[in-house]
């Protein structure tokens, strides 16, 4: 099945087709961070904007770079949430009408279903069922038991900021541009990651639960305290970003001791970060299981991940315009 996906939840304008939730034909993303930099942050009005001035021509390019045209594709999977609304309805509705004039099915994604299939695009081998997903992004922390494309239980999630969150605030206040989490991993490598010893949140035992808004205040004091004159700001990148991966990779470890799985998958922006990719394979390594981590064009958000999960999942068909409601059978909030 060839599909054209389509991926406006946040501030990537991203299409691609995929054929058979696999190969990748195109993947093209149009980032916005030149209009959002200024603010520190995303701001969705002028998101929504770019979406809708950049959709219609990165559509074309897609499917131009694939060699094929709508005529061509076997049906259209756009991301239905969650995200900022404003973004996500100026996917939906192109979608929709594109679904329209051609008659062909209309396929709701949710986002984060993208990301757990991401590990299948554009690779010889992919994860065996069942397989534990850590999903780390921008906006949620999770771990995800993957029993099958449509069995998916979240067995933990953040209490508070999501990890890409905790990545990005922390950046600012290093004074590092947004988005914070790559600037920060690059500053990280000349830092020493035992200079500061910041918190790591540990629930009891066997418990999963994630938090970093702990780790994130605790940064943000000893960056205004004397203590802080005598570090570099690539020791505290580096200090801090041992603490994110030290939690993840901890909960990771007690999922792992609680149940089998066959194999473990990294995913969302966050997985772009190569400590905690490095120290995520050292645990398949150390279990006997095998870890894949995405492609890093596949981590931070793409479309071609939308349609790989289309593909798997069969998501709700959504061809008939009156019924864009959120799939009943998807976890996720
Ligand atoms: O999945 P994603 O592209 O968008 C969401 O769905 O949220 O994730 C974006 C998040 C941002 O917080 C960004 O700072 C973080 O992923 N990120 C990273 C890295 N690359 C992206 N965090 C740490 N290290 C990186 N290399
Ligand atoms: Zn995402």
């Amino acid at each position: 099945m060839l599909l054209l996906g389509i991926e406006t939840s946040c501030d990537d304008t991203a299409t691609a087709v995929v054929r058979d939730g696999r190969a990748v034909l195109s993947n093209v993303s149009t980032n916005q961070d030149e209009f959002h930099s200024k603010y520190g942050g995303i701001v969705p009005e002028i998101a929504s904007r770019r979406h809708a001035s950049l959709l219609s021509a990165a559509i074309d390019d897609a499917l131009d770079r694939a060699g094929t045209s709508l005529d061509g594709i076997d049906g259209i999977a756009v991301t239905a949430g969650p995200g900022l609304i404003g973004s996500l309805v100026v996917g939906v509705a192109t979608a929709k009408a594109l679904a329209f004039a051609t008659g062909k099915p209309l396929y709701a994604v949710n986002h984060l279903h993208g990301h757990l299939f991401a590990a299948f695009l554009d690779t010889e081998a992919v994860p065996p069922y069942p397989f534990l997903a850590l999903l780390v992004s921008g906006g949620h922390s999770q771990l995800v038991e993957v029993e099958s494309p449509s069995e998916l239980r979240v067995i933990a999630k953040t209490r508070d900021d999501a990890a890409g969150e905790a990545f990005d605030k922390t950046a600012r206040l290093l004074g590092l541009p947004f988005p914070g989490g790559p600037a920060l991993e690059a500053l990280a490598r000349d830092g020493n990651p035992k200079a500061v010893a910041f918190p790591r949140y540990r629930p009891e035992p066997g418990a999963l639960d994630l938090s970093f808004s702990g780790l994130k205040t605790s940064a943000r004091y000893f960056l205004a305290s004397d203590a802080a004159k005598g570090v570099s700001y690539a020791d505290v990148a580096a200090s801090f970003q041992a603490a994110i991966v030290d939690v993840l990779i901890d909960r990771v470890e007690r999922a792992l001791d609680a149940r089998e799985y066959r194999a473990i998958v990294l995913s969302g922006g966050v997985a772009a970060n190569m400590a905690l990719a490095t120290a995520f394979r050292r645990v398949g390594d150390s279990r006997g299981i095998p870890a894949f981590v995405p492609e890093r064009r596949f981590c931070t958000d793409n479309a071609a991940m939308i349609a790989a999960a289309a593909d798997r999942r069969g998501d709700l068909d959504l061809r008939d315009p009156l019924t864009l409601t959120a799939n009943p059978n998807l976890p996720f909030g």
